[in-house]
């Protein structure tokens, strides 16, 4: 009962405290404490800031601020995207977003990370949301659907990263991985160096820990 609260109370600071990035240095230096790099090797030069959104059954959505901690039953999703910055874009440039676990099952010994909880391409720049804020929009069904966080009962929290490419000619066709493909095992890294995503544009995370209730 006492620790029920206290959870509650807990993930009632966090919404709080959730709100959107606006400095590209600082989403850098939040992937870097995190070792992001690192452990998905991958070169994080950010030049843009990606924004990702949950809605939320009731209240306002939650933008993701790079590194915070969401209680799961925020995370159900899907999430939306938008990018601010990408003001001189090429008209028609389409774009890649990827989100992967990298801590699965737990970040101590991560057997079958990464897991692969969306990917999607043919995202367009869409309504402008103010402050240089543009919604990335698609309409083509992703080759991996978001998939909500589920840390397994007793893991530390997971750190779930969201990535932002430019999407190079012939991506619909790339057939490195496909709806059919396992969602285990994957490699962000590989994967991009197979189709030629380069490097990441922008990025963010969040943290979710096991359901309490689980
Ligand atoms: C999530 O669970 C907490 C208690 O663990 C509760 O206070 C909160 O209202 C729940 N939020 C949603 C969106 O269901
Ligand atoms: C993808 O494949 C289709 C036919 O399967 C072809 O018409 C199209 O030109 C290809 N697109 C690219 C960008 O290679
Ligand atoms: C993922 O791919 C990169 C190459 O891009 C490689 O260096 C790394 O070892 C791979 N990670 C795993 C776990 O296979």
């Amino acid at each position: 009962m006492k620790f029920a609260s206290f959870a509650a109370l807990l993930a009632g600071c966090v919404v709080l405290v959730a709100a959107q990035d606006n400095s590209i240095a600082a989403v850098e230096a939040a992937f870097r404490n995190a070792k992001i790099p690192g452990d998905l090797h991958i070169n994080f030069r950010p030049t843009e800031l990606l924004e990702v959104t949950f809605p939320q059954a009731s209240g306002s959505s939650i933008t993701l601020h790079a590194g915070v901690q969401l209680p799961r039953n925020a995370t159900v999703g899907p999430p939306t995207f938008a990018v601010r910055g990408l003001t001189n874009a090429p008209r028609g440039q389409k774009f890649v977003v990827a989100a992967v676990d990298p801590d699965a099952p737990t970040p101590q010994t991560p057997t079958s990370a990464q897991i692969r909880h969306f990917l999607g391409g043919d995202f367009t720049l869409g309504q402008s949301t103010g402050g240089g804020t543009r919604e990335l929009v698609s309409n083509t069904p992703p080759v991996s659907g978001f998939l909500q966080p589920t840390p397994p009962a007793g893991s530390d929290a997971h750190r779930y990263v969201f990535l932002l490419f430019r999407q190079p000619a012939g991506f619909d066709n790339q057939t490195t991985v496909t709806p059919a493909t396992s969602i285990a095992n994957f490699n962000i890294s590989a994967f991009a160096q197979e189709v030629g995503l380069g490097n990441p544009l922008a990025g963010s995370f969040m943290l979710v820990a096991p359901d309490p209730s689980a």
